[in-house]
Parts: C-alpha cells; sequence; structure tokens
C-alpha cells in the first residue's frame, strides 16, 4: 500500500521496535469496543510493551487526552456497551494541519503505534497517519457491518439482537390494533443491520439501499397476509433507503389499514455487548497487537469463515462491499 516500505519502518531490524503504543476509538461507539481496548492493552502489556488511552478519538489526540494505560484500567468494561475511552468525530483531523497536530502529539508521548477501533472513517484517518509514516492497526469496530473484507463488525451482532428484540416486542402491539409497523434501523449505506434484524426477526419485508423496492409488492405482501389471517405486518427501512414516513403514508393509502413508524435510532448503538461481540474484541485486540510485535503496519484485523485475519488497510477500504444475495431471497421466501 502507499505507507512507507517496511523495511524504511523496521530498517530491517526483526526485532520488534515498538516500545509504546496508543488506542482510540473513533466515529460511533459500538457494543464490543470495551472488550477489544481491554484485550489490546493487557495483550501490549503482557508483552512488555507500554500502552497510552487516548480519549474521543482522533479530536482528543489533536488535544493530547491521553493517559498511561495499566492492567487494572481496563477491568470491568467488558461488559458494558459505549467505549471507555469515549469517541468523537473529527473534522479538524481531517485537515492536514489536524493531522500534522496529531502526528507531533504522537511524537510528543513517545507513542509508536498507533491502533484505531472504528469504522470505515476510523480507518480513512489511520490510513492518513500510515501514509505520513505512521505505524497503524485498524480493528473493525462499528454498528453497520459496511466493511466488506471482514465478515462480521464489532458491534454489529448486539445491535441486530437489539432490533429482533424490538420487533419482538412491536409484534405484540401491531397484532394487538390489526396495524403495520414500519421500522426504521442505523447502518448508513449499509442494509445489513435489517437485512441480518429481518431474517431472525421474521419480517414480512426489509428495504435496504442495495435492492431496489416496489412499494405496490410491499403492499400485495401485506394484503394477502391479511386474508390468509395475518393480524399484523412488519416491514423493516434501513436508514439509507430514508424517508420511513413519506414511506408509510404511501402506504397506508394503498393497503388501507393503519401503519406506524419506530424508528429505533440510537437504542441500536447501546447495551451490553453479546458473547459474540466480546469475543471477537478480545481476538481483534490480540492479532492486532501479535501484528505490531511482528513489525507488521498499516494493517486491519478481521474475520473471515470463522478465522481470524489481518489484511492491507487500504486494500481493505477499496473492497467493495458484497451483498448477501442468498439471504435476502431466504427473507422473501419465508415471509411469504
Ligand atoms: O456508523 C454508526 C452509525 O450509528 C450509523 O448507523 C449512523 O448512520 C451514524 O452512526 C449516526 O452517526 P452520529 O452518531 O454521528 O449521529
Amino acid at each position: 500500500m502507499s505507507g512507507p516500505a517496511m523495511d524504511d519502518v523496521t530498517m530491517g531490524d526483526p526485532r520488534p521496535r515498538i516500545k509504546r503504543i496508543g488506542v482510540l476509538t473513533s466515529g460511533g461507539d459500538a457494543p464490543g469496543m470495551n472488550a477489544a481496548i481491554r484485550a489490546t492493552v493487557r495483550i501490549a502489556l503482557y508483552n512488555g510493551l507500554k500502552v497510552s488511552g487516548i480519549r474521543r478519538g482522533y479530536q482528543g489526540l489533536i488535544e493530547a487526552d491521553i493517559d498511561n494505560m495499566e492492567l487494572a484500567d481496563v477491568g470491568d468494561i467488558i461488559n458494558r456497551g459505549g467505549t471507555k475511552l469515549l469517541t468523537a468525530r473529527s473534522e479538524e483531523f481531517m485537515t492536514e494541519a489536524g493531522q500534522k497536530r496529531a502526528l507531533d502529539v504522537l511524537r510528543m508521548f513517545e507513542i509508536d503505534a498507533l491502533v484505531v477501533i472504528g469504522g470505515d472513517g476510523s480507518y480513512k484517518g489511520a490510513k492518513r497517519l500510515w501514509e505520513m509514516g505512521f505505524p497503524t492497526i485498524g480493528i473493525p469496530g462499528t454498528i453497520d457491518n459496511d466493511l466488506a473484507y471482514t465478515d462480521l463488525t464489532l458491534g454489529f451482532d448486539t445491535a441486530v439482537s437489539t432490533v429482533v428484540s424490538a420487533i419482538n416486542n412491536l409484534r405484540d402491539t401491531s397484532s394487538s390494533h390489526g396495524r403495520v409497523s414500519i421500522v426504521e434501523v442505523m447502518g448508513r449505506h449499509c442494509g445489513d443491520i435489517a437485512l441480518f434484524a429481518g431474517l431472525a426477526g421474521g419480517v414480512e419485508d426489509i428495504l435496504i439501499p442495495e435492492r431496489k423496492f416496489d412499494l405496490d409488492d410491499v403492499a400485495r405482501k401485506i394484503l394477502q397476509g391479511r386474508r390468509r389471517g395475518k393480524l399484523h405486518s412488519i416491514v423493516l427501512v434501513a436508514e439509507g433507503v430514508g424517508k420511513s414516513y413519506e414511506i408509510a403514508e404511501r402506504l397506508e393509502a394503498l393497503i388501507h389499514q393503519e401503519v406506524r413508524v419506530t424508528v429505533l435510532g440510537y437504542l441500536q448503538r447501546g447495551g451490553t455487548p453479546s458473547v459474540t461481540d466480546r469475543i471477537l474484541g478480545a481476538q481483534f485486540g490480540q492479532r492486532a497487537v501479535e501484528l505490531l510485535l511482528e513489525n507488521k503496519f498499516g494493517r486491519v484485523v478481521g474475520i473471515r469463515d470463522n478465522k481470524i485475519i489481518d489484511q492491507d488497510l487500504e486494500a481493505a477500504l477499496a473492497e467493495p462491499k458484497r451483498f448477501d444475495q442468498a439471504k435476502y431471497d431466504l427473507v422473501e421466501l419465508l415471509s411469504l
């Protein structure tokens, strides 16, 4: 990738050159980030590295909001949503001046490498630092599951469970009133939360940015269901499709039945992390530190086919997200 050649960084020396690492979380928080922080910090310390915790992502880095981290600093966080290191979306870091300032701070605090936990925006920041010669490693943390190189990002599994639990509740009230529920879920431009929650929640339809939809088809399916005695229908709309209220109005006119909208919003980002997110956080943190000890930089960790992998950062960002058509078809098939 376009970072410095590995030999320029390691000087051909096979011994680890990293003495102190920094760790930060950036962008939208995601359940499982704390498990990843805990693993990164503890495995780094066990291997004789020093660790600096950078609060509030790249913005905190620019403002030197940094503290030393010890084993006890990551106690009692594995079960917590959010991020112990806090997070931010930094406009300033997108500027050249902000990036130079970040580099100055890293040098000032004698941090030799940075572990960035976040989504694609955070990865772009890590890529920029690597291009400027600073060693970085990325851990995927976002509920959106929108990074193509990894089957799962931290927080996605928990967020999907939160959505499914909301669907369960909505079923009760929707069937009591004989209503249709439109549920808007997060995911930015990616429909994975809607796709997975739709399959697990047994919804009637999912509207996602990856696939065009025809509201007449949605209406027809709901009407056929009603004729078969269905008391309620649930339609998931990914935020990337937008206009949930407008869709609800149009649907109401087509089916002559009450349609109510629930926007789940930030509820999906909180809550205790699932077992999957905790285990992934631990494994990602472990691999991130291993890479640093092997003097491998400008890389990201992930999981593919149930194996923990690492991949070039720039290649990971360039990879187009594949759409899981089989799951989409299955939602369609099972909701008939
Ligand atoms: O990337 C995670 C996410 O929750 C998206 O699903 C959503 O579009 C976005 O963040 C919301 O961002 P913010 O927290 O800045 O409102």
